[in-house]
């Protein structure tokens, strides 16, 4: 059978809804080998899928396990999912910002996938949090404080949590079927009233132009819609990276400044624009407000929102200005890689990454920079840090006004 799906989507030939089923349950039970699978992935990232196939593989994929459900909590249910960037923090601050101002947000999250990094390698930055809760620790997490954000599990989207994984290690991922039913196969199951999706564009992002990502919204919105589900997508670019911190254990850092009332302003912008909740979200954030909400969130994880997060006592090497004039690029597809090589991200399934190293930024694109100044500081273990700091360099424009 596999030998037939596999010439089928070699030869870009549509699968029926029924052998796409057979082909995810084969995946999760393990009758479809990982090398059949990664070949399925490659065939459809290269010859594509038609809509109802994938809209066929995102029912496939949620349902390879159980539904989450919140009896006994009032919602609403709203979550947030982002197609991937570099530098993308949002989801930690607006799962306890959104919690704070009364809704209740069940957040199934990822890894890194590629150059972008992942909400559940920057969370594990933190000693001792789990993003590996089973449903009734989560439905108790979600009651208690009103958001989790967890991963996918044996039980809970079992199908994305090994075609994630696969994809990440072949090179898949940028195919606009594969990412809706892998984000919405997460969301679906998580009994969800709201769905807000920010879909990244430019360098950074797996959707280069913008009209990539509006294909990609416009088949997320349409699937999301198909299977019942309010979805409310918003592009936004990702040629610059979001914020000034880029790697897991930094990331966190600056997701708890804006938690705690500061913070760059494009990351402050985004989170509030994306809540859909303009001024009480503003001043919620501006006041502080909802940092107690982290910390309880990280405590019910079974973390440690005091403790110094994994990976502290990297070395530093700054990069300086080369000229004086205005930042007219920061690249963020090659600090992303600059970040991924210094080991921000992984080579393959399983790999650990290392939580401590990265990019923080120091100035911002459009910023007046003098000569000698410092723009960026990497922060290494010593691993491949001549090329990070070739690509670093390769990402900075500094030209006339
Ligand atoms: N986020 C996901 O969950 N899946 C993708 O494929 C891309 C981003």
């Amino acid at each position: 059978m596999i030998q037939n799906w596999l010439e089928d989507r070699r030869l870009g030939r549509v699968q029926a809804d029924v052998e796409i089923e057979a082909f995810v349950a084969g995946v999760v039970d393990g009758s479809v080998t990982r090398p059949q699978a990664a070949a399925w992935l490659a065939f459809v990232n290269c010859r594509g899928m038609t809509a109802p196939e994938t809209a066929a593989l995102t029912r496939a994929m949620t349902d390879s396990g159980e539904r989450l459900a919140w009896p006994g909590i009032a919602g609403p249910f709203v979550d947030k999912h982002s197609t991937g960037g570099v530098g993308d923090k949002v989801s930690l601050i607006l799962a306890p910002l959104w919690a704070e101002l009364g809704l209740r947000v069940p957040m199934l999250s990822g890894r890194g996938l590629g150059i972008t990094g992942g909400t559940l390698d920057k969370l594990e930055s933190i000693p001792g949090y789990r993003t590996d809760l089973q449903a009734p620790e989560l439905h108790q997490v979600l009651e208690e404080v009103g958001c989790f954000i967890n991963g996918q599990t044996e039980q809970v989207a079992p199908a994305d949590r090994i075609l994630y994984a696969l994809r990440d290690e072949t090179g898949t991922v940028p195919s606009v079927p594969l990412i809706t039913a892998s984000i919405l196969s997460k969301k679906l199951v998580a009994g969800l009233d709201r769905l807000v999706l920010d879909v990244k564009c430019g360098s950074g992002a797996f959707m280069h132009t913008r009209a990539e990502a509006e294909e990609l919204a416009a088949s997320l919105a349409t699937v999301g819609a198909h299977s019942g589900l309010e979805v409310e997508t918003h592009l936004s670019d990702m040629d610059t990276p979001l914020g000034c911190a880029i790697g897991n254990a930094l990331e966190v850092v600056e997701a708890v400044e804006c938690l705690q009332g500061g913070g760059p302003e494009d990351l402050r912008k985004l989170v509030v624009l994306l809540s859909g909740e303009g001024q009480r979200a503003r001043d919620c954030l501006a006041r502080g407000d909802a940092y107690p909400r982290w910390q309880a969130l990280v405590r019910a994880h079974g973390g440690d929102p005091e403790a110094p997060l994994h990976g502290a006592g990297c070395a530093r090497e700054v990069i300086e200005a080369t000229a004086s004039g205005r930042l007219q690029r920061l690249d963020a597809g090659l600090l992303g890689r600059a970040a991924w090589r210094l080991g921000a991200g992984r080579a393959k399934a399983g790999d650990p990454v290392h939580w401590g190293v990265g990019i923080v930024l120091h100035a911002q694109r459009g910023a007046r920079v003098e000569a000698g100044q410092p723009l960026m500081t990497l922060f290494h273990a010593g691993q491949q840090l001549n090329q990070a700091g070739e690509l670093a360099r390769q990402a900075i424009d500094i030209g006339e006004d």
